[in-house]
Parts: C-alpha cells; sequence; structure tokens
C-alpha cells in the first residue's frame, strides 16, 4: 500500500462515518473506536453539567415560550454556585479558554437559559470601565484567529460580557439574543444600558458574528 492511497482512503472513511450525538452535540466518527470513546466520555459529562434539577429559590428574570432566564450571583446558595462552576467549566473547554480569573469575582452576575431540565445557554458578565472596540478583522493567515485589531483608545462602558455561549443543538433560534437583552435589561437596577455600554470580551469568530449582528439590529 502506498502512503499517498491509504491517507485519501482515511480521509474519505472519516467524512463518511461523521455522527453528531442528538444528546450532546459532539460531532466525531463513530467508526473510531478512540473516537467513540472519547464521546462516551464528553457525553458523560456535558449531560450530567447541563443537567439542571430547579432550585427552591430561583431568580427567574425572564420567561419564554421556549425557556427561561435565571440570574445566579456570586452570594447565592453553594449548589447554585456549583452549577454555575460546572457549566462554566463546559464552555471553557469548547472555546480553549484555561483558567480565566474574574478581575472581581463578588460582582460576577451568570445568566442562565433553561430550557427543560438543562443549561442550554449561560452569558457571564461583569461591572468594566472601559473596553476597546474592535476595528477589524484580522488579516488573513494570522494563525490566531482571536487577534483582531483593537483601537487603543479607551471607551467608557459599563458591562463586560466575559462568556456567551448556547449549546449546540440548540444555536440559531435567539438564545444568545435573548440572553443579551435580559443583561442589559438587569445588570444596572433601573436602566436599560444601550450596546455601547456593553462589550463582548475576546470574541471568538462566532462570537463576533453575533455581537456584530445584535449590536446592529
Ligand atoms: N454565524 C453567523 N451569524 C451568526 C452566528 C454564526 N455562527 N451566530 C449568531 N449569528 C447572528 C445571526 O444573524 C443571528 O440571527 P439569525 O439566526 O436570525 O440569522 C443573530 O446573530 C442572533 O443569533 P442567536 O440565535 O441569538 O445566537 P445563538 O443563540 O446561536 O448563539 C453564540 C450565538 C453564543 C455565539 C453561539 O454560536 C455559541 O455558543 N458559539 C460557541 C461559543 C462561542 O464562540 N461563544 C462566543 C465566545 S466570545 C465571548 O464569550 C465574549
Ligand atoms: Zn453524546
Amino acid at each position: 500500500k502506498g502512503g499517498k492511497d491509504q491517507l485519501i482512503i482515511d480521509a474519505g472513511q472519516k467524512h463518511f462515518g461523521m455522527t453528531i450525538c442528538k444528546s450532546c452535540g459532539m460531532i466525531y466518527t463513530a467508526s473510531n473506536p478512540e473516537d467513540e470513546m472519547q464521546h462516551l466520555q464528553h457525553h458523560h459529562r456535558f449531560l450530567e453539567g447541563i443537567k439542571y434539577v430547579g432550585w427552591k429559590r430561583e431568580r427567574v428574570v425572564a420567561q419564554f415560550w421556549d425557556g427561561k432566564i435565571v440570574l445566579v450571583l456570586p452570594q447565592d446558595p453553594s449548589y447554585a454556585i456549583k452549577k454555575v462552576e460546572d457549566v462554566q467549566e463546559l464552555v471553557d473547554l469548547e472555546l480553549g479558554f484555561h483558567q480565566v480569573v474574574p478581575t472581581c469575582p463578588n460582582k460576577t452576575k451568570t445568566f442562565l437559559f433553561i430550557d427543560e431540565k438543562k443549561v442550554v445557554g449561560c452569558l457571564i458578565a461583569e461591572p468594566i470601565k472601559q473596553a476597546f472596540r474592535v476595528l477589524s478583522e484580522p488579516s488573513a493567515g494570522k494563525e490566531c484567529s482571536r487577534a483582531w485589531q483593537c483601537s487603543d483608545v479607551p471607551e467608557p462602558a459599563v458591562c463586560g460580557i466575559s462568556r456567551i455561549w448556547v449549546f449546540r443543538l440548540k444555536r440559531r433560534k435567539r438564545i444568545a439574543r435573548r440572553l443579551v437583552d435580559t443583561v442589559r435589561n438587569c445588570f444596572m437596577f433601573g436602566c436599560f444600558l444601550s450596546t455601547n455600554e456593553i462589550a463582548f470580551s475576546d470574541p471568538t469568530p462566532d462570537g463576533k458574528l453575533f455581537a456584530t449582528k445584535y449590536c446592529n439590529t
């Protein structure tokens, strides 16, 4: 067997066997035992992490026909904090963030979008004083897709969105949009923040597409 032929065959099989799990959303190759094993590990951990049993004193800040948004504050009972930590861990894993320490953990506000008994969306917001506007797309061929060019002139801002995430199988249903609307409404008592007063920190390509669309409509 020539090396080249083998490569082509492998690539073909990979493409052919691609599966998306209907419960956890992971895309993997079902015909590859190693991939399958990885999926099983992820599957269990993920579904445990997003499982939401409901709390006696949950703070519901918005309600919709397909779910509700629950706000968790740093002084909340430990079971609520634990759930937020578990979800954040899954989100960080997916985003490739490592050990991001919040600047002011006692002022962090976490918004969870709950659909039935699952956390399908999460937004972590913290107070900020200034933000730097994103100026342009990264130049083609740049290795790091997060290297957007930023202005070096700080602009005043109020609320920093350090994480926004929606479960893969629930994307493009306006869950992120409703999370941001709710943050603008709830972050500061008695006022609705303008899009200029919120800032997305270190956005991913997905995050930037969403933020651009959100802020222009
Ligand atoms: N590509 C193009 N446009 C998009 C995308 C996308 N991937 N995602 C959202 N938009 C735009 C669309 O115009 C959309 O409206 P439409 O569906 O009517 O066309 C509009 O934004 C609103 O989108 P929502 O449905 O509210 O967004 P969704 O609930 O799918 O969540 C999110 C968007 C959070 C970015 C999701 O894709 C996700 O979790 N991605 C992986 C995690 C991630 O990268 N998060 C951002 C990290 S940056 C940070 O945390 C600061
Ligand atoms: Zn799965």
